[in-house]
This record gives structure tokens, C-alpha cells and sequence, in this order.
């Protein structure tokens, strides 16, 4: 991580002329189980990990904000009065739409010169983008002597991303980013806020993410489908169960069975994912507090099993990721994230790591003629900022 806030620091530097004053940094997250359950008002299990987004920021001199992403080699120049979304820079949207939310939560933003650095990889289902705005976020709070409380940075992040960039996600990212502590799993009630960090034993087991380098749709229009129909299946139950009924994790396991036959397709499945998932969450949390490690890997692949056939958020490449995970021994594997493409997050063995990630690469790569992207992810903590 050091290496990134360097390469961030030296940018700035050339790009500027001058040091930056603050850095944000915020790591990526892998989602563990709670597959589309955080904007169902459900429950998740996540990670942060050890790849980051650095924004290095300083005040500017001139009426204009500029803002330089290295992973893009793009610079997007910008006003405070009039901020807008661009279609040519759809990464600078992310930025911009913090800047929006901190002034709406009453931070006087002045204009500033920033520079973004990080080793996240972008459209692996590993959240680049929320890392992105929390680190914005991060960064922009220290360099205008401002706080908020966690919480409020990470709900801001989502908003922006909810109402400048157009994407209705739930908070899942962004409180992983925020939240990450070392070495632990997450565990989220999104409904309630109530959170908890449990520990991995990280010396027997780790997590690989293998990212199948395939995306088959536009992630985002398939994302705002399924969000439409499990409001739609909520409002289904609503009508029949009562007004207490808000969203799907008002909808009981046992209510769900009572009611599946008469419930029109697609949207049964859809509510059979997520009020599943949402079981198998509180599960995983459970399995973990005992320390039974290989429940919440069978807990991974019901999960997966069920984005599948029920969700149809896979992709024909990451059921081949999970089926030869399963085959090479993995406790558990997924896809991660919002599907349609990205990557599989495996639960493996400490001393089984090496050969199991070669031996799945090279299956995956024979059989697809696609080299998948193998990174070992380490349990990282959450996001920080810090001055020069
Ligand atoms: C994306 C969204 C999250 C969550 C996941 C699916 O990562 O940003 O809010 O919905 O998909 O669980």
C-alpha cells in the first residue's frame, strides 16, 4: 500500500508542481455471502482487502478543480457551481458526486487539485468504485478540517453513487470500505446498522479472488432490473402480508414457502434468492462464532447455486471458476459482487493456496482460452486519511 500512496505522492508532484496536503485511502472489498440482499434491507458478510484507492488532494489557487487518475491516464477539469456528469470521464462521476454529498452535508468545499492512484482491479467485483468515493470522501474531509462520523461517510458514498452516478446499490461496499478491520469478516443488518467484525483465523485459511475476465452485459442495466423486481416482489407481499412489509427482509423463510406457488416468475425467484440469502447470512455468522469454517463455505456455494439458477446474475465462466474450485478443493467459493461477469471469491486452505490457484488458472484457461486474474486477497482495515 505504501508503494501506491508513493506513486500517488510523486504524481501529484509532477502533474501540480507542489506536495499534496492529505491522502484518502480506501481498500477494495470482496463480498463473502448476502448476494443483492443490502438494498432488500438484508443482511451481509464481507471484507475489505488489501488493494487501495489513494487520493492525494491540495487546495488550488484557481476557481477549478482537477483531478488526475492514473489507472485511466485521464485528467477531468471541473467548477464547483456547476457540477455535472460527464459520459467521457464516467470515473470522475464517482468524485464528483462525493463533492456534491460533502456540500450537501454542509463541508464548504474549496476547489482542489487531486490525484487518484490505486491497485484495485476495475470490473472485478471488487468495489474500485466505492474505494474510489470513499477515499474521495477521506481525503476531502481532512483537507477541509471537516468530520463526520463513519457511518455518515459511508451512507454520503452511497448516495452519490445512488443519485449523481445513477447506480442504485446498497450500502454494502461503501460500509466495507469504510468499516474493514484486519484479519476479519464483516457481518452488516443493513436494516438495523447493526455491525460486527469477526475474526478469520487468517493463518489456516485465506481468500482468492479469480476473476474470470468476462463480462457478458452492461452490469449496471441488469443491476437496476433486479433492484425493480424485488421492490416489485416486496410490494407483492405487501399487498397480502400488510403495510409492515417494506422490502424483502420483511418476508420470513416460512411466509416465502407458504406463498411461492402463487407468486408470478420471475419474480418468485427473485424472492426466493434473496430471503435464501439472507438466511444463509445469519448462518454464516453463526458458523463463524463457532468457528466451523467449512459451514460457511457450503454456505458459499448455496449461495453461488442459488445467484445462479434463482438470481441469474452468473455467467457460464464463473460457474466453471466455482465447479473447479469445488473439484480443487476449496471450502467454499462465489461469485462476488454484482455478477454478470467479475470475479469468484475462494475460501481456501492457507497451505493449500499456491497449488490451488494454479491448478484452477490452468483448467480455466484450457478450457476457455481465457487467462483468468488470480489475486490473493490479505483482510485489510477499513479507510483512513492523513496529512503530509
Ligand atoms: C454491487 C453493489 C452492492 C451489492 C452487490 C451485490 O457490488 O454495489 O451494493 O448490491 O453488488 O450484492
Amino acid at each position: 500500500m505504501q508503494e501506491i500512496i508513493e506513486q500517488a505522492r510523486n504524481l501529484f508532484r509532477e502533474r501540480y508542481g507542489r506536495k499534496p496536503v492529505v491522502y484518502g485511502v480506501a481498500p477494495g472489498r470482496v463480498e463473502v455471502l448476502g448476494n443483492h440482499t443490502d438494498y432488500n434491507g438484508g443482511y451481509v458478510m464481507s471484507a475489505a482487502i488489501d488493494r487501495v484507492t489513494v487520493v492525494a488532494a491540495a487546495k488550488s489557487s484557481s476557481a477549478q478543480c482537477r483531478v488526475f487518475a492514473q489507472q485511466k491516464g485521464a485528467e477531468s477539469v471541473f467548477t464547483l457551481d456547476a457540477l455535472r456528469q460527464s459520459p467521457r470521464d464516467r470515473w470522475a462521476d464517482y468524485v464528483k458526486g462525493v463533492v456534491v454529498e460533502l456540500q450537501k452535508a454542509g463541508v464548504p468545499i474549496e476547489p482542489f487539485e487531486a490525484v487518484v492512484a490505486g491497485n484495485v482491479p476495475i470490473g472485478a467485483g471488487v468495489s474500485s468504485s466505492a474505494s474510489l468515493e470513499v477515499a474521495t470522501a477521506m481525503a476531502l474531509l481532512e483537507l477541509h478540517g471537516a468530520d463526520l462520523p463513519r457511518w455518515e461517510i459511508a451512507k454520503l458514498c452511497r448516495r452519490a453513487e445512488n443519485e449523481f452516478v445513477g447506480m442504485p446499490c446498497g450500502i454494502l461496499d461503501q460500509f466495507s470500505s469504510v468499516f474493514g478491520e484486519e484479519n476479519s469478516i464483516l457481518f452488516l443488518d443493513t436494516r438495523t446498522e447493526e455491525h460486527e467484525a469477526m475474526s478469520l483465523p487468517a493463518d489456516s485459511f485465506g481468500l482468492i479472488l479469480i476473476h474470470s475476465m468476462a463480462q457478458h452485459t452492461l452490469v449496471s442495466g441488469d443491476y437496476a432490473t433486479r433492484y425493480r423486481e424485488c421492490m416489485e416482489a416486496a410490494a407483492w407481499f405487501r399487498e397480502r402480508l400488510g403495510e409492515h412489509v417494506q422490502l424483502l427482509r420483511d418476508v420470513s423463510w416460512e411466509e416465502f414457502l407458504q406463498w411461492e406457488a402463487q407468486m408470478p416468475e420471475p419474480l418468485r425467484r427473485r424472492a426466493r434468492h434473496v430471503i435464501s440469502e439472507n438466511r444463509r447470512v445469519l448462518d454464516g455468522r453463526e458458523a463463524l462464532h463457532r468457528g466451523e469454517v467449512t459451514r460457511l463455505g457450503d454456505l458459499m456455494f448455496a449461495s453461488h447455486e442459488s445467484s445462479r439458477v434463482d438470481y441469474e446474475n452468473s455467467t457460464p465462466e464463473l460457474d466453471l471458476l466455482v465447479g473447479l474450485a469445488r473439484e480443487h478443493g476449496a471450502i467454499g467459493a462465489r461469485l462476488t459482487g454484482a455478477g454478470w461477469g467479475g470475479a469468484t471469491i475462494n475460501l481456501v486452505e492457507e497451505s493449500r493456496m499456491e497449488e490451488f490457484a494454479r491448478r484452477v488458472a490452468e483448467e480455466y484457461s484450457r478450457r476457455t482460452g481465457i487467462q483468468p486474474g488470480v489475486h490473493r486477497c490479505h483482510i485489510a482495515p477499513g479507510a483512513r486519511a492523513f496529512r503530509e
